[in-house]
């Protein structure tokens, strides 16, 4: 057994040119060589590659073993990279990619590894995303990657794995998040006191240690989400509501319950459970089909009695007796429903649904704008004055949704949504209650700002504003 070594550099340049000890800028630490005589090795390539995009040749330079193409994320570009290694020895390279958002890694020819189907999984982009081991002979390879961008960008990092940046892996017992939530669900969203923000740390640091898609029942996180729904399945036929009060749940992520005097409704309900949600409904909305907000089992339960005599649910995308495709109005008792279109991103104009409800009659009345995932403020004209603003922090690239949102509409109250979305890999795409602060600092003075935790009740009375 022995350590791993850089190769130095006379033998490295002995060997090739672009193999060397790496760490200057004409070369690039390419990945571990696990020599079969047991040595590791660090073997390194040329810190510029060839590059084409779309056909086209371009520079393609790596630093700090990551490059970025830049390209019109409008439409969808595929670029090739490449470049050769010498390896000394046989044995298996071992390689850390992250790529925004699909690669696929050849070596000679054939492809090695590939995330050509389903993306990089993840916006925390790095060499921790995806790691994997090529079999090699001593010699010369040749090394192709092929791109094709997100919705965000392109760019691939390529190197010796590394860990992921630091997160909490200190383990939060469930009885401590419990306690945590206790104060969170007595006190109220709309005064930050300092046992609220130390209760919400508690939160975040048992969601930093949850990874995507895990449903393990004895994960804190996941008996929180089961306990979130028991209280709301619980409260919400309980609650009693009078006058032009409203009172919400944050259910998960956007989703939220809403009970007004006359009805009790649904918007973006999703949750493991979410089906066992739709007998304390009268109708539900989807602003989109991405499964963070839309829930097939849900919206199954909701229609169960069939087409004609199933609950309601409003969206743009399901085929029900509420499908409309272009912005329509909608009365429910005394709940009137204006729907409307906003873009998610560049590449998906009109992709969601925003609805503003207007909850009872008269001048009074409560109105609520859920705007989903959507991205652009512009688009957004309510007929009314705005009471809840429910919106998302940043559902594209750098633009600060919420707040921009809240600046031009100045509702009583506006809801920051779509934080600690568990189902995302750690990093941009799983947004931080930190986020949401962030969002809400710099408001105008007319707006509160809160940032629910999934269970949490609000009760809002329009006369006082909140
Ligand atoms: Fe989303």
């Amino acid at each position: 057994m022995c350590g791993k070594k850089e190769l130095p550099l006379l033998m490295a340049s002995m060997i090739c040119g672009a193999l060397c000890s790496g760490g200057n800028a004409e070369t690039m630490r390419f990945g571990e060589l696990l020599c079969d005589n047991g040595e590791t090795l660090i073997l390194s390539a040329p810190a510029r590659w060839e590059g084409k995009l779309n056909g086209s040749s371009i520079a393609v330079e790596f630093s700090e073993n990551r490059c970025r193409i830049p390209c019109d994320c409008k439409q969808q570009n595929l670029a090739e990279l490449e470049t050769e290694i010498d390896v000394p020895a046989a044995g298996e390279i071992r390689i850390g990619c992250g790529a925004d958002w699909y690669f696929e890694f050849i070596v000679d020819g054939s492809t090695v590894y590939s995330t050509w189907q389903k993306g990089n999984g993840t916006a925390d982009f790095g060499r921790f995303n995806h790691i994997f081991q090529v079999p090699v002979r001593a010699g010369r390879h040749q090394i192709r990657v092929r791109l094709r961008n997100g919705m965000g960008g392109m760019s691939f990092h390529c190197g010796p794995p590394t860990k992921p940046p630091y997160r909490n892996r200190q383990p939060v017992p469930t009885e401590k998040l419990m306690q945590a939530l206790s104060t969170l669900y007595t006190s109220d969203c709309r005064r930050l006191s300092p046992e609220r923000r130390t209760a919400l740390q508690v939160c975040q640091d048992a969601l930093d240690l949850i990874e995507p898609g895990n449903r393990e029942p004895e994960q804190p996180v996941n008996q929180w989400l089961d306990s979130a729904l028991e209280k709301i399945k619980r409260e919400v036929p309980a609650e009693p509501v009078s006058g032009n009060r409203v009172v919400l749940w944050l259910v998960y992520n956007m989703g939220v319950i809403v009970k007004t005097s006359g009805a009790t409704f649904g918007i973006d309900i999703c949750h493991p459970r979410a089906a066992e949600l739709a007998d304390l409904l009268d109708f539900a909305m989807i602003t989109h089909f991405h499964p963070d907000h839309f829930d097939r089992k849900f919206v199954e339960a909701m229609q169960r009695e069939g087409f004609i005599a199933g609950k309601p649910v409003l969206s743009s995308f399901y085929p029900s007796r509420h499908f409309r495709k272009y912005p329509a109005v909608w009365q429910f008792g005394d709940i009137t429903i204006r729907t409307g279109d906003i873009d998610h991103n560049e590449m998906l104009p009109n992709f969601v649904t925003t609805y503003e409800i207007l909850c009872g009659k008269g001048k009074e009345a409560c109105t609520i704008l859920h705007t989903g995932d959507g991205a652009n403020v512009a688009q957004l004209n309510p007929a009314r004055h705005v009471n809840i603003l429910i919106a998302h922090p940043r559902p594209f690239g750098e633009i600060h949704f919420a707040a921009e949102a809240a600046s031009k509409l100045t509702p009583d109250l506006l809801i920051v949504g779509h934080l600690q979305e568990i189902s995302h890999g750690f990093g941009p795409g799983r947004w931080s209650y930190q986020t949401g602060f962030d969002e809400c600092a710099g408001l105008p003075a007319s707006v509160t700002g809160v940032v629910p935790v999934w269970g949490e009740k609000i009760i809002f009375d329009p006369k006082e504003g909140e």
